[in-house]
């Protein structure tokens, strides 16, 4: 990778050099070391603190029942256990819905989905409590229940309204179409397989009062449900985030029920409380991803180019609501991905099963509107007899009126025109296509494929008031700084982020910032980490609590270096921990002097910083609006190989071009990009959820549910970030970066149906489900060469 312009503000002349400063420079993540040698402490290796009891929870054995009886008096007895809680020992309110107050925290009266919590049991040891939890009995009186997607939808059981996105006649469009396509497809769950489960250490306190240590990506909305459960006011409550080990989405709500039961637990027996949840449990009571169902009608001309598109969009939620609504409109704003339609009319719903409430997972919905949209291309590619990489370029976002996308916002600084010349160069795409096509002439049992796969991906909270931001500096007497900013850390490098902002605003080494806890006492009413924002977000506010500070040292440093004439304290660089005049730098004042003058000048040093998002709104019922401050951009080629007789594939080589404006920190960007990638051919090759006809999940441990390990990576992974890009009014020029790319491992599938159509004649249509198993791809091969003989 290729050293990283400077973003427009660095570019002035009265800038530091970039070496002093630690933003725009490849870095290690700041938890690194600790990461690898052990010593990152994580909720579950605090010390424990006296008296700790273990919950462990009471499940709903049933997708679906009634409760007849409860009865906890065998349980209670056992030594060792101090209580065993059900609904009616919630103080305040029985319910920790996050938007939609539908999910009750304890089951009253009936239970919606297996694994659902009925009781939770507190004792001495995990162990003990676990014993204990076997003694609880509940009697139900089994129920129909509702399994899957297409049952629900089929049943007219849904969570949502409809959400209509249109524009044009399509129907008019659709009929004069010189080629028609319909058909439907569906995507997978998947789940999260954060390496650290959910887990919160509750301790009370004082006068009702209780810390929470929890691995939540929402510490506010954590602390607001536990305190609506313990019927008391939100400043009664501390959550506090040390780091998580992995959220992708699935901490963003769901960390909270078990937060909520750690809480009510220390409430009811007054002593600590830890919830823990093993592997199994985690994989068996969380939600995933939601599976997507999407039936399709599109027209295009004998080019491939589109004319009209209808779809209808149907999500499964699980039980309960979730942040279902908010991730299917983000599927319905990503099923353009990077095209322009001129006829279109989208439909999207969330249908209610029996199953755990599905949740945020990195791409939160537009995975799954863009898979439905490729899949469409990929089609018309194979029914055209076209390249599928042309098919896309002809139908890209173009100049207006073609860069209007279905919900009326203008796509600005399109850079995937850019992109796409540079990946098709550096990936020498054309070469390597001929050379597949003829190895695959000559090859029997294997076969080759390459996919090419744009990306654009919007970037905003679509509930607009989300997108704001705080932070809290402290400056320390000698000179030292703890920086608190709303954004928790799961690994993605935000801190690492947050902490280069802040020593290149304050001019100090990273060494002499320490990036605390996120805790909700020194940063309230936060936005969950979320929608690749944190840095986007929380760099701003950081930013503008450095430059308060900055702007109150200013007059001090002026005075220690005898500066006469006004206005040169505004004209102070504070740089490599030193404060001058640029045109005198050999007479300089270092940072910790000011700081201690200062002091003694009784000048405040510590400030808070906000932020919000300006310009942004979006108008569901009319389906319009301008949800997202900017655009990421980014594209892939993938190229795998097939085996015929048992369905496996490699991925062979992957070239990435993505767009991260001027990255902050570039190694974790790029990190950000190789994982992305990784976890999306996951969810696409070979991570498949199932559940027995019972609704009990079957794939509840690494032994029966496949992630990516590190023999599934590329065996040639060349990713490189877009050079000379700043981003207009973002944080240093720099773009969020933590969901797009996950997008990019679409062109795997495009890949893998290259390869599985050379078992056929010229244009077989590829049958090809999603994930694409080596089950899914043997079959898809089987009918490929049925169509030959
Ligand atoms: N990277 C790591 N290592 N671990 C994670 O849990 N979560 C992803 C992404 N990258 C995640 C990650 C998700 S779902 C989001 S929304 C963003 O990081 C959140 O962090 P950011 O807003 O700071 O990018
Ligand atoms: Mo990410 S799915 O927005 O937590």
């Amino acid at each position: 990778m290729s050293t990283i312009p400077s973003s427009p503000d660095t570019a002035q002349a009265q800038r530091p050099s970039p070496a002093s400063t630690p933003l725009h420079a490849p870095a290690p993540h700041e938890s690194g070391l600790k990461h690898t040698s052990g010593e990152a402490l994580y909720v579950d290796d605090m010390p424990e603190p006296p008296g700790m009891l273990a919950g462990h929870l009471v499940t709903s054995p049933h997708a679906h029942a009634r409760i007849l009886r409860r009865d906890a008096s065998r349980a209670r007895a056992l030594p060792g256990v101090h209580a065993v809680l059900f609904a009616e020992d919630v103080p305040g309110h029985n319910q920790v819905g996050p938007v939609f107050k539908d999910e009750p925290l304890f089951a009253e009266g009936e239970v919606h989905f297996h694994g659902q919590t009925v009781a939770v049991v507190l004792a001495e040891s995990a162990a003990l409590a676990r014993r204990a939890a076997a003694l609880v009995e509940v009697e139900y009186e089994p129920l129909p229940a509702l399994l899957t997607l297409k049952e629900a939808v089929e049943a007219g059981s849904f969570l949502s309204d409809v959400h209509t996105i249109r524009r044009g006649d399509s129907e008019a469009a659709l009929a004069a179409a010189p080629v028609r396509l319909t058909g439907e497809c569906m995507t997978g769950a998947q789940d999260h397989f954060y390496l650290e489960t959910q887990v919160t250490l509750a301790v009370p306190g004082e006068d009702g009062a209780v810390h929470l240590w929890c691995s939540t990506q929402h510490p506010t909305e954590v602390q607001t449900l536990v305190a609506e459960v313990l019927g008391t006011g939100r400043h009664q409550v501390v959550v506090e985030v040390p780091r998580m080990g992995g959220g992708f989405g699935g901490k963003e709500t769901q960390a909270a029920p078990f937060a909520c039961l750690a809480a009510l637990g220390a409430r009811a027996t007054g002593r600590p409380v830890k919830v823990w949840l093993n592997r199994d449990q985690d994989m068996a009571f969380t939600g995933k991803r939601h599976p997507f169902w999407g039936r399709f009608d599109a027209g295009f001309d004998t080019e491939g180019r589109l004319l009209a598109l209808k779809v209808a969009l149907y999500s499964d939620g699980g039980w309960s609501t979730d942040l279902s609504r908010a991730i299917l409109d983000r599927a319905l704003f990503h099923l353009d991905n990077a095209y322009f339609i001129p006829a279109l009319h989208f439909t999207g719903q969330v249908a209610r099963t029996n199953l755990p409430s599905n949740t945020a997972f990195r791409g939160f919905g537009g995975p799954q509107g863009m898979f439905v949209m490729e899949e469409v291309l990929n089609r018309a590619a194979e029914r055209l007899g076209l390249d599928p990489t042309v098919v896309r370029e002809r139908n890209y976002y173009r100049d207006t009126p073609a860069n209007v996308t279905p919900y009326g916002q203008a796509v600005e600084g399109n850079r995937l025109p850019r992109i796409h010349a540079e990946l098709m160069s550096s990936s020498d795409y054309a070469r390597r296509r001929a050379e597949i096509d003829a190895f695959n002439a000559t090859s029997k049992w294997t076969k080759r494929g390459i996919g090419f796969q744009p990306v654009k991906f919007g970037i905003s909270f679509t509930t607009s008031f989300l997108n704001q931001a705080g932070a809290l500096v402290m400056v320390y007497t000698d000179g030292s700084v703890q920086l608190n900013h709303g954004g928790t850390e799961m690994g993605q490098g935000l801190h690492t982020k947050m902490r280069a902002v802040c020593a290149h605003e304050l001019g100090v080494p990273v060494e002499r910032v320490r990036v605390m806890n996120t805790a909700t006492d020194k940063v309230p009413n936060t936005s969950a980490t979320a929608a690749s924002s944190g840095s986007d977000l929380n760099g701003m506010a950081v930013k503008q609590a450095c430059e308060v500070i900055r702007d109150r040292l200013r007059p001090v440093a002026a005075r220690l270096l005898q500066l006469e004439r006004g206005g040169e304290a505004d004209s102070l660089v504070f740089t490599g921990g030193r404060v001058f005049l640029p045109a005198r730098a050999e007479r300089s004042v270092s940072f910790a002097e000011v700081v201690h003058a200062a002091y003694l000048a009784q000048v405040s040093l510590s400030a808070t910083g906000y932020y919000r998002t300006p310009d942004i709104s979006y108008d569901r019922v009319a389906g319009r609006g301008k949800p997202f401050h900017y655009y990421a951009f980014g594209a892939a080629v993938v190229e795998v190989e097939v085996s015929g007789l048992t369905g496996e594939h490699r991925v062979r080589r992957v070239d990435i071009l993505h767009d991260v404006g001027t990255s902050l920190v570039p190694s974790i960007d790029r990190g950000q990009v190789e994982g992305g990638f990784i976890q999306g051919v996951g969810w696409l090759t070979c991570e498949e959820v199932l559940f027995d006809a019972k609704g009990r999940l079957l794939t509840h441990s690494p032994d029966t549910y496949k992630i990516p390990a590190v023999g599934d990576a590329p065996e040639d992974f060349r990713v490189a970030l877009l050079e000379r890009a700043p981003q207009d009014n973002t944080i240093h020029g720099s773009k969020a970066v933590g969901e797009p790319p996950f997008m990019l491992a679409i062109g795997a599938v495009t890949a893998l149906r290259h390869a599985v159509s050379a078992f056929g004649p010229p244009r077989t249509p590829v049958e090809l489900a999603s994930p694409a198993t080596p089950e899914a791809i043997l079959r898809a091969v089987e009918l490929a060469r049925a169509a030959a003989r």
